[in-house]
């Protein structure tokens, strides 16, 4: 290989990981499959390893309703409880009105520490909108709350993909799951595996279990 060759090789496998994290505008649609293109029945299985991933703690737990109580699971326990500390959410869903959660859990692209240290993210960490109400919920609930446009943030599948692509370009909430600091579990599967089962849920029509 001349030098110029082994330049671009060095280049082209630098750029290969950075370029995968850029996020483009509606990126999503490149996940999306063709409508229809999945049957109903492969949709449903696609829908249980979905339900496996949001009723994961490290989903759920910033899910909660508008008792904007943050819930935790700390390490070595496996059942979610209240998270310590009287912390609350307020309704600016970030404790703005009393500790806000940025007092603990930084702001960085920095993986996680170990539990018990408190997650970070490469977005300001804070409770899901109220309506995006996972905790406590059954997988059909979740699953109705998810294709709902009114109360999903407006979004259809395409544009859910795309919520997902474009938090993992921020280091945010939804890969961090996969990634939550050692000594805690993380949702089966991988972060790409989830974009996957999404994108074969949203072409077989979003079906939910009654
Ligand atoms: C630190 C708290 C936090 C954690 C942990 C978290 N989320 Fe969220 N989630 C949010 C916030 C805040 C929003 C609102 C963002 C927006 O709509 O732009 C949100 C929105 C979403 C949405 C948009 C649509 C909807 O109906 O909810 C999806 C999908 C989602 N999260 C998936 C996940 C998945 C999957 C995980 C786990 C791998 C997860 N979240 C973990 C805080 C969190
Ligand atoms: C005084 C420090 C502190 C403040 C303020 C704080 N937290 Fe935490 N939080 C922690 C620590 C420490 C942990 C990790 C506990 C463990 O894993 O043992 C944690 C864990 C969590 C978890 C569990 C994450 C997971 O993957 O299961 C959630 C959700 C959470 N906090 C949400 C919030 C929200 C929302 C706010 C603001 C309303 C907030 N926290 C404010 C210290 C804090």
């Amino acid at each position: 290989m001349d030098r110029t060759l082994i330049a671009a090789a060095l280049a082209a496998s630098i750029m290969a990981p950075l370029t995968a994290m850029v996020y483009a505008e509606g990126e999503g649609s490149r996940d999306a499959l063709a409508p229809g293109s999945v049957s109903r029945v492969a949709g449903m299985e696609a829908w249980k390893r979905i339900e496996a991933v949001v009723t994961h703690p490290r989903c759920a737990n910033c899910h909660v309703n508008a008792g904007g109580i943050p819930i935790w699971t700390p390490a070595g326990e496996t059942k979610s409880r209240v998270h310590g500390m009287n912390i609350h959410g307020g309704a600016s869903r970030i404790g703005a009105e009393a500790i806000p959660c940025s007092t603990c859990h930084m702001t960085s692209t920095l993986p996680n520490d170990p539990a018990p240290a408190p997650p970070r993210a490469g977005i300001p960490w804070q409770l899901a909108p109220v309506e995006f109400l996972w905790y406590g919920q059954s997988g059909a609930e979740i699953c109705k709350q998810l294709r709902d446009r009114a109360r999903n943030g407006g979004r259809d599948a395409v544009a859910l993909l795309d919520h997902l692509r474009h938090d993992a370009s921020l280091s945010g909430f939804i890969p961090r799951g996969w990634e939550p600091g050692e000594g805690r579990s993380t949702p089966p599967g991988t972060f790409e595996d989830h974009v996957r089962d999404m994108a074969e849920w949203g072409a077989a029509g979003q079906p939910c279990p009654e």
